[in-house]
């Protein structure tokens, strides 16, 4: 008989770091609520988590945490103020937003690294699966990043977590993976069973040009591999270094996603996104490229 695989049920957004690459507009307000084109970036994650179908939403926040939580809340003022002015459309979009989740939040509070925020939220996860979602990392695609690797983990039962492929000077910023590639669906260049994972690594010393970026899919069991880890690199208890140690009893699988990233926790990244979003956009996409066509360079 077929192993019943639990169901992921509960999503964990990360919003404590300390946004450094972003100071000053970090400096009092978490970057997971810096606005690309209208909305903030934790609400593209949010809306990615529900619309792959997981209705739990859990917020690790740090210091200057109000933002968010009043963002996902009922605003009575300015939903009464709309209704008064008729703004009929506007108060759908800002109810929408505090109906849209059931949303619990737990307090990392020092940065410590990606890892120590994850067991921050381990009592309210439990003993299940569940999902991490990194909202500076914006993801354009037909069919949501996290859809994508919870289509791995209901089939193998195992972690999953995304890969890119990013050019070699860009190596030594993220998680890179040793992997081998595996048949899936009829194809093999999509799937891999990680065999190795190194956090940060020289390009000299670095495995692959496959890297881990925010979108994960872990088994309970990582709780315990995050205890049993020390600080890695720049001193933070790295998820990257759990997942190794994971990979010591468990098998993980690595799922290139079709769709496209944007690094909107660093500048450049954010100024890419925020362009391609707004050109995308109906209401202002036209007019916003009349207007980048008549910029004198
Ligand atoms: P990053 O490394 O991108 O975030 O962490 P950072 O440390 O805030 O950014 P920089 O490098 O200083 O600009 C990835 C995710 O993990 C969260 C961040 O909020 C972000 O969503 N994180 C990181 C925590 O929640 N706690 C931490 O201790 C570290």
């Amino acid at each position: 008989m077929k192993k019943m695989i639990p169901k992921v049920r509960k999503a964990v957004f990360p919003a404590a770091g300390l946004g450094t690459r972003f100071l000053p507009a970090t400096k009092a307000q978490p970057k997971e609520m810096l606005p690309l084109v209208d909305k903030p970036l934790i609400q593209y994650g949010v809306e990615e988590a529900i619309h792959s179908g997981v209705q739990n939403i859990l917020i690790v926040t740090g210091r200057n945490k109000s933002s968010i939580e009043d963002h996902f809340d009922v605003s009575f003022e300015l939903e009464h103020t709309l209704e008064q002015k008729g703004k009929d459309d506007l108060l759908a979009i800002v109810r929408a937003i505090s109906d849209m989740i059931n949303v619990a939040y737990v307090r990392q509070k020092e940065a410590l690294g990606l890892g120590h925020a994850v067991l921050r939220a381990r009592e309210l996860v439990g003993n299940e699966p569940f999902a991490v979602v990194l909202s500076d990392d914006v993801i354009d695609a037909e069919t949501p990043c996290l859809r994508q690797l919870l289509d791995v983990y209901e089939f193998y039962g195992a972690s999953v977590v995304a890969l890119m492929e990013v050019p070699e000077e860009q190596v030594p910023a993220y998680g890179i993976v040793d992997a081998e590639p595996v048949e899936h669906h009829g194809t093999s260049d999509r799937l891999y069973r990680i065999r190795n994972l190194v956090e940060k690594p020289e390009p000299s010393k670095a495995p692959s040009r496959l890297a881990i970026i925010g979108r994960y899919v872990l088994t309970p069991e990582i709780f315990e591999s995050i205890e049993s880890i020390g600080p890695g690199a720049g001193g933070e208890i790295q998820l990257t270094d759990a997942l190794r140690h994971l990979l010591r009893n468990r098998p993980i699988y690595g799922y290139r996603f079709e769709g496209k990233r944007y690094d909107a926790g660093d500048k450049l990244g954010f100024l890419k996104a925020t362009v391609e979003f707004a050109l995308k956009r109906d209401d202002l996409g036209a007019s916003f490229r009349e207007y980048l066509k008549g910029i004198d360079p």
